[in-house]
């Protein structure tokens, strides 16, 4: 299985994405400001990926400080879910997996700071298999969805690589899959920084899963030609009634899909959703560096003081998402997610 974020004897390996698909490399980290710095700069990316990744990053906040009593030790956790935190905006796991990190170091407060060291890291290997096993239960009811010889399109990378592993949308992907029901997936490069081509179409590859690469500006074409059945992508943050932020470019999708009715799935976990939110206006979009935009893989394709709108997702209008599939279930429209 592909393992994007792993704990290993005292530290966290994570996959190097910025390298892939050319090199495979595992990039340590022993302290909460170097896994930081690993989300801020995509070493590891994809929403629940972010959210596993920073609950390692509070366990390992917890076994660097040298704090003697629990308030000590708390005040250093919060610095580091401060940190952590600030690093990228959107993908509510992050939020989702910072807060429980907490919660449970309060409730563990009465014991010796040992064991609460050990109980942070063992809740965040905790949040890895449930998402590893969400992604699975994701992915039977999402298989369900695909027709036989179904051409799927997705955008992005909702694989293992973005998440514990398996995937959300990729997730989907890979059980229809493995129940030979796939034809073709047609995936996305995904401009600015192609997690696309880059990262699904490797996973595609490494699992012998059929799948043809497009630039992101040939999806309204090969709709019209009659050749995509459904489309499915993941999620950064759901709103309570549905709309969901996710990659810039989905939302385009959405309404090329809706225009060729053609049906668009969501797939997520329960802890992508964020019931706090009525609608997809209240969600910040990350806006990032404008260097990804004026240039590919480092090669400078613009001027380089022409000015840049980076925002790396987009919100989809619930009324364009056929369904949206969780670990839970499929749902379908009206959405009305609660806590
Ligand atoms: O900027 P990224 O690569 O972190 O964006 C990732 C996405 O938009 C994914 O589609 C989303 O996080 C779902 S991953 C299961």
């Amino acid at each position: 299985m592909i393992s994007p974020v792993r704990w290993h004897g005292d530290r966290l390996l994570l996959l190097d994405q910025t390298l892939l698909p050319v090199q495979e490399v595992e990039k340590p980290c022993d302290s909460w400001q170097a896994v930081a710095e690993a989300i801020r700069t995509l070493v590891v990316r994809g929403a629940p990926a972010i959210g596993v990744a920073a609950a390692f990053g509070v366990a390992l906040a917890a076994r660097e400080s040298r704090a003697k009593d629990f308030p000590g030790l708390l005040a250093d956790l919060e610095e580091a879910i401060k940190g952590l935190g600030a690093t990228r905006p959107t993908a509510v796991n992050l939020f989702w997996a910072l807060d429980r990190m907490r919660r449970v170091a309060v409730e563990q407060r009465l014991l010796p700071l040992a064991a609460v060291r050990a109980r942070l890291l063992a809740e965040a290997q905790a949040i890895l298999d449930e998402d590893v096993a969400a992604n699975r239960a994701m992915g039977a009811y999402g298989a369900a969805l695909v027709p036989e010889g179904g051409r799927i399109l997705t955008h992005c990378n909702a694989g293992a690589l973005a998440t514990g592993g398996y995937g959300t949308a990729g997730g989907v992907i890979r059980a229809a899959h493995e129940r030979g029901k796939v034809r073709l997936v047609w995936v996305g490069e995904t401009r600015p920084v192609m997690q696309g081509s880059r990262l699904t179409a490797w996973e595609m590859a490494k699992e012998g899963i059929p799948h043809r690469l497009i630039s992101d500006v040939a999806a309204a074409f090969v709709m019209k030609r009659g050749e995509v059945d459904l489309v499915v992508t993941g999620a950064d943050r759901i709103a309570a009634n549905g709309d969901t932020a996710n990659k810039i470019g989905t939302y385009g999708l959405a309404v090329l899909a809706r225009h060729h009715g053609i049906p668009f799935y969501v797939a997520a976990p329960s802890s992508t959703i964020d019931p706090a939110i009525a609608t997809g206006a209240s969600i910040v979009i990350e806006e990032r560096d404008p260097a990804e935009v004026r240039g590919v893989a480092g090669r400078q394709t613009a001027p380089a003081d022409s000015p840049v709108f980076n925002p790396a997702f987009d919100v989809t209008p619930a009324e364009l998402i056929t369904a949206i599939i969780t670990e839970r279930g499929v749902v379908r429209p009206p959405y009305r997610f609660t806590a």
